[in-house]
């Protein structure tokens, strides 16, 4: 089903940076969040429908360390894993369903622990049309 792609460096960012310097992101570059509790990442997201959608944060982590976000979708947070990668090169990607409302909603990807978040390269939305495999 059709997804539309917000890239980070195009995100209302609040302490971190875009940055190009490890490949294989898409758009112009990533974020690299500040090394502190609290560094965020906000989404405008535009949903043409009401309900469940599957929220894909394509991120990188060259550490051996979690760093845990909080996801916010229009207020409501759930709390995600960004455990390491590999190296900053190697992207991968954790999944939110949650529910979006039709018109714009606000998605903000904020860090948990002092290293701050991980790169994050892009938010990916589909139209709320998939009703299998969550997992992905
Ligand atoms: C390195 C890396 C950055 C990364 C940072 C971090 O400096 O080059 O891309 O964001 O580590 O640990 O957050």
């Amino acid at each position: 089903s059709a997804s539309v792609r917000y890239e980070a460096e195009n995100a209302a960012i609040s302490r971190g940076a875009v940055e190009s310097d490890h490949a294989g992101y898409t758009g112009t570059g990533f974020v690299n969040y500040d090394n502190v509790v609290g560094s965020s990442v906000e989404f405008q997201v535009t949903a043409a429908t009401s309900g469940p959608h599957g929220l894909v944060l394509r991120f990188a982590n060259g550490t051996t360390a979690d760093r845990p976000m909080s996801v916010a979708v229009n207020g409501v947070t759930v709390t995600r894993s960004f455990p390491g990668t590999g190296a900053w090169t190697a992207w991968a990607s954790v999944t939110v369903r949650a529910m979006l409302d039709a018109g714009v909603n606000m998605v903000r990807a904020t860090a948990l622990t002092a290293d701050g978040g991980p790169n994050l390269d892009a938010l990916t939305v589909d139209d709320g049309a998939q009703t299998t495999d969550w997992s992905r």
